[in-house]
C-alpha cells in the first residue's frame, strides 16, 4: 500500500509536469511537507494525552517541515507556483495525504516513515536528474534570496536540525549559483532519507535525539553524531 500510494503520486507526476520543473518541484514540496505535519500531530495528540513525550522527535520532525518549508519558497520564488491549476492540485493532494498519513502513522509509525523514505528518496533522484539535465543553464543563474538567507547567510540552528546522522554545523552549503541552490536541496533530501531510516530502527525511541540535543549531552548521541571533539 505504502508503495501504491507513492507510486501514484509519482506518476501523476511524471504524467503532469515531464516538461515543467518548477511547477513540478513546487507540487513536489508541497506534498512533501504534509508527513512532517501530520508526524507532529499524532505527536501532539501522544503529549495531550500523555501517553508518550519525546520532545527530541517534534524538534526534529519540525526541522523537516521548516527544511521542505524553503524548498517550497525557493521554488515559488523561482514561478513554480504562478499557475492557479497547479496551486490547486497541490493542495488537494497534500489535504488527502496529511489524512492518510495521519492514519498510517497512528497504526504502525515505521510504515508512515517508511513512506516518506520512499518518497525523499524519489525527491533525490528527481533533482540529481535535474541537476545533470540543466547544469549550465543553472550555473548561469543567481541564486533567489531566500536560499541564501537559508542555506548561507541566515539563522542556520533548524537546518542542523533534522539531518540526524551528523554533528551540527558539519554541513555548511556553498550557494554562489542557482545551480549550488539545486545541489543544497538534492542533498537535503539525501540526509531527510538517512533520518526517515534511522526512525525505523527497533531502538528509535532511544537513539533518535536532535543534533544539538546530542552536542550538549553527549549521553544522548548515538555514535555517527557524537563530535570528536565537545
Ligand atoms: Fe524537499
Ligand atoms: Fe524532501
Amino acid at each position: 500500500m505504502i508503495k501504491l500510494l507513492v507510486g501514484f503520486l509519482v506518476m501523476v507526476m511524471n504524467l503532469l509536469y515531464k516538461t515543467r520543473p518548477y511547477p513540478r518541484f513546487y507540487v513536489l514540496e508541497t506534498v512533501a511537507r504534509v508527513p512532517y505535519f501530520a508526524y507532529l500531530s499524532v505527536l501532539h495528540l501522544y503529549e495531550s494525552i500523555g501517553l508518550w513525550r519525546k520532545a527530541d522527535w517534534l524538534k526534529v520532525h519540525f526541522a523537516e517541515s521548516w527544511n521542505e518549508l524553503h524548498h517550497l519558497l525557493i521554488m515559488e520564488s523561482l514561478g513554480g507556483n504562478n499557475s492557479w491549476i497547479d496551486r490547486l492540485l497541490a493542495r488537494t493532494t497534500a489535504l488527502v495525504y496529511y489524512w492518510i498519513i495521519v492514519a498510517i502513522y497512528l497504526i504502525s509509525p515505521k510504515s508512515a516513515y517508511h513512506f516518506m523514505e520512499l518518497v525523499e528518496e524519489h525527491a533525490y533522484h528527481t533533482y540529481d536528474e535535474f541537476l545533470t539535465e540543466y547544469a549550465e543553464q543553472l550555473k548561469a543563474e543567481a541564486p533567489p534570496q531566500i536560499a541564501i538567507q537559508y542555506y548561507r547567510d541566515g539563522d542556520l540552528y533548524l537546518f542542523d536540525e533534522f539531518q540526524t546522522s551528523r554533528v551540527p554545523e558539519s554541513r555548511r552549503p556553498t550557494i554562489e549559483t542557482l545551480y549550488d541552490v539545486f545541489i543544497a536541496i538534492r542533498d537535503d533530501e539525501s540526509e531527510h532519507v538517512k533520518t526517515m531510516v534511522a526512525c525505523q530502527s527497533t531502538n528509535a525511541t532511544t537513539t533518535i535525539h536532535s543534533p544539538h540535543t546530542a552536542v550538549f549531552d553527549p549521553s544522548q548521541a548515538t555514535t555517527t553524531n557524537v563530535p570528536s571533539k565537545v
